[in-house]
């Protein structure tokens, strides 16, 4: 094989809890990982040293702040191979909760462990990227799957009905780390919907939409909306326009809005475009 090109999907978290901060500095999680079909897309050939990292779409790093080349540069070192091209067309918006940085880096690990027949199993793989970041090991194995410790520790779960969903985007992005200070400042904030665990998971194992629908919440949206009180406005306009539901993805400040189907997600999103112009169409996976 010379050349292989991976898309590398986009995640929402369908419920978010945080248990408490750890002494690492990290904090524990439970978390119900969601793939979306929104991807960025990876190519990758072999070069003769080195790792040479083209971007296009959305502007990203090219150098070792780029996770991709993170990921790349980490098992060069480890398993050793002379050298890898990767192309890197940037779609997933950047620092905006839906992981696109992690699914770079997730697809990096995939893509040079074929490329170069290294021979790690999808578990190696996921545990490589947790050393990249608490949502590469999810991104590595994706679909639906319940997120335990920082994230990483991962019991997969049947997919899910499929769910439309209108993702919008604030012209800022956020820090994760500085969205998990503020939880720390003040714990015990509830968002305005509770993330309902058990009821989400008993009803992604009946395939049961509605109970789906009844459970989801992110206990990050209360931190991320005091931060950025846009985040709340967007949740509202989304409910406003006909969205059935509206959550904040991960630590933010992206929010996702669950539509009745394709037709209807497609009416609210020219809605919202009209005063967010990040605002893109996708559905689960
Ligand atoms: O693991 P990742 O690089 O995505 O995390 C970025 C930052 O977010 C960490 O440095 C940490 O401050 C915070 N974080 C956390 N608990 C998690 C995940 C991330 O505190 N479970």
């Amino acid at each position: 094989m010379d050349v292989l090109t991976l898309p590398a999907y986009g995640k929402i978290n369908l419920t978010l809890k945080v248990l408490g901060r750890r002494s690492d500095g990290y904090h524990n999680l439970s978390t119900i990982f969601q793939s979306i079909a929104l991807a960025d897309r990876l190519t990758f050939s072999r070069c003769r040293e080195g790792i040479r990292l083209e971007t296009s779409g959305l502007p990203v790093p090219q150098g070792p702040e780029n996770l991709a080349y993170r990921a790349a540069a980490r098992l060069q070192s480890r398993y050793g191979f002379p050298g890898v091209r990767i192309t890197l067309k940037k779609q997933i918006p950047l620092a905006a909760g839906l992981a696109g940085g992690s699914a770079d880096a997730a697809a990096t690990l995939i893509g040079v462990n074929a490329l170069f027949n290294l021979g790690l199993t999808p578990g190696q793989l996921a545990r490589e990227g947790a050393a990249l970041g608490s949502d590469v090991p999810f991104c590595v194995i994706g679909g639906t799957a319940l997120g335990r410790g920082r994230g990483e520790e991962l019991s997969l779960l049947p997919p899910l009905p499929t769910l439309w969903l209108v993702l919008v985007k604030p012209s800022f992005g956020v820090s994760t780390a500085a969205v998990y200070r503020g939880w720390d400042a003040s714990p015990g904030q509830t968002p305005m919907e509770a993330p309902d665990e058990e009821r989400a998971l008993a009803a992604i194992r009946r395939g049961d939409r509605a109970g789906i629908m009844a459970s989801l919440g992110n206990d990050l949206e209360a931190v991320t909306c005091r931060l950025y009180p846009e985040v709340m406005a967007i949740k509202m306009r989304l409910l406003a326009e006909g969205a059935e539901r509206a959550v904040m993805c991960g630590s933010g400040p992206a929010v996702f809005g669950v539509a009745a189907d394709g037709e209807t997600a497609r009416r609210i999103a020219s809605r919202l475009q009209e005063t967010y112009p990040e605002t893109i169409v996708t559905r689960t996976l």
